[in-house]
């Protein structure tokens, strides 16, 4: 009886060190599989609209330090008119509130770059900014607080 538990035991001891040793050797590989296969194995594609607002974002984080550095930015490569044709992910569309904040948007973004204003350019850049805000309240919550980080104090 004893010799019995005490072979359960040993078996079970085994047991684990066995899989912990599989799992120590293993997980170097999957490393390496990983980074091999990557295009395959990550299913995040992020559609043509969320690269455009990436895009977008990183934009208007370099002249946001243009800015408070006091420099007045006079490019803006970014084509906007995409807005109106990039394709978006599984449950956005341009909806009617999408189509009354577009255009509000483009026109705000290209006037940060208006030489020519009359509006202070701190008070332009902000506007841009609330107008990413306002569409998306609605339209697509998840990065306001990023967004808001935008804004110019
Ligand atoms: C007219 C509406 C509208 C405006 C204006 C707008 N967005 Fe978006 N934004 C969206 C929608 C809708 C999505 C989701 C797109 C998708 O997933 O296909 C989105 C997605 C994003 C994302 C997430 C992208 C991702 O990786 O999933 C970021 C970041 C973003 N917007 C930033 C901005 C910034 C910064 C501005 C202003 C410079 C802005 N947006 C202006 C509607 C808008």
């Amino acid at each position: 009886m004893v010799s019995y538990l005490n072979n359960n035991y040993f078996t079970i001891c085994l047991v684990l060190v066995l899989c912990l040793g599989c799992k120590d050797k293993a997980e170097p590989k999957e490393a390496e599989n990983t980074s091999k296969e990557k295009p395959e194995l990550v299913m995040y594609q992020p559609s043509e609209m969320a690269t455009l607002m990436n895009a977008m974002y990183a934009y208007n984080l370099q002249l946001k330090q243009q800015i408070v550095n006091g420099e007045e930015p006079m490019t803006m490569p970014l084509d906007l008119m995409r807005l109106h044709s990039a394709e978006m992910s599984n449950g956005h569309a341009r909806t009617a509130t999408w189509n009354s904040f577009v255009n509000v948007f483009i026109e705000s973004q290209q006037s940060v770059v208006d030489t020519l204003s009359n509006v202070q350019l701190k008070e332009r850049y902000n506007s841009a900014i609330n107008n990413c805000l306002a569409c998306h309240k609605t339209e697509c919550t998840g990065p306001i607080p990023k967004i808001k980080k935008l804004l110019i104090q």
